[in-house]
């Protein structure tokens, strides 16, 4: 089996892109709910939650880890790789790679912006590992903390999501970044609202669907039925449920989804 791990159910977003680049691909899920959210964590209990995630998935079967979560894969995916000997793919480096593939294509000066959560933005890594890349492009990175909080209060379509969203990206639209990733699970969700206000011209990048073609990608590779498990189907775990967790996640998969509170 495959598990994926977020903060709680934003990292569906992962699950469900996974669920269409990898159709029959079964997978178990945790959100992390009750520790939720980890945005405004240190990166010190970042990882400490980020471990505890990986051995409960290893306890149920899982053979390769998603970290779908951004603020994990950011503090967390390089110390979880050592630690754990097992394939492990986070949302970041697919992201990175896609920028660069598109700088490498139309070659000189580029410009990309970078949005999430406090935690990520404040490691740096989407910018260190652009630059990594390509040193020829510019990374303008913003963090919008009250974003999560919007997703999850369903407010995909609200007045002030869209002048909370206007007020962040306007320091990117003012250096006309040229890309936006969307280094936050939840952001996908905000997809058409951010499109329109960072202008149509500007590609985004959205993290989650980029891991889920690097990993179909990967699954390819291996001999069938690698990290399938026949007669299981995809679980999905939570550490608390709230009737927010479940509109998102019915939001996210455009059907109910059954959480099991562990
Ligand atoms: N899953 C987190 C991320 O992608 C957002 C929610 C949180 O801060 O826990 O960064």
């Amino acid at each position: 089996m495959i598990g994926i791990f977020d903060s709680g159910v934003g990292g569906m977003t992962v699950a469900h892109a996974i669920e269409q680049a990898c159709p029959g691909q079964k997978f178990i899920y945790f959100g992390d709910l009750a520790r939720a959210p980890y945005g405004s964590k240190s990166p010190e209990t970042i990882r400490r939650y980020a471990r505890n995630n990986i051995e409960f998935l290893l306890a149920r079967g899982a053979k390769l880890i998603i970290i779908a979560c951004n603020s994990a894969a950011s503090v967390a995916a390089a110390e979880m790789r050592q630690e754990f000997d097992l394939p492990i793919f986070d949302v970041i480096g697919p992201a990175v790679a896609r920028v660069g593939r598109i700088a490498a294509g139309l070659g000189g000066y580029w410009r990309t912006g970078v949005i999430g959560t406090r935690a990520t933005i404040k490691s740096n890594i989407y910018a260190r590992e652009i630059q990594a890349l390509n040193p020829a492009v510019t990374v303008y990175s913003q963090a919008c903390p009250l974003l999560v909080s919007l997703v999850e209060e369903g407010w995909l379509n609200h007045r002030e999501t869209k002048m909370i969203l206007r007020r962040y990206l306007r320091p990117l639209r003012i250096k006309q970044v040229n890309a936006l990733v969307l280094g936050c699970t939840h952001y996908p969700l905000l997809k058409p609202l951010i499109q329109a206000r960072i202008g149509k011209r500007v590609k985004i990048i959205d993290s989650s669907v980029e891991v889920a073609s690097v990993l179909q990608r990967y699954l390819a590779r291996q001999p069938a039925g690698t990290y399938g498990e026949s007669g299981r189907d995809s679980e999905f775990y939570v550490s608390d449920i709230t009737t927010a967790a479940r509109a998102t996640a019915r939001r996210i998969f455009g059907r109910p989804i059954d959480l099991i509170k562990v």
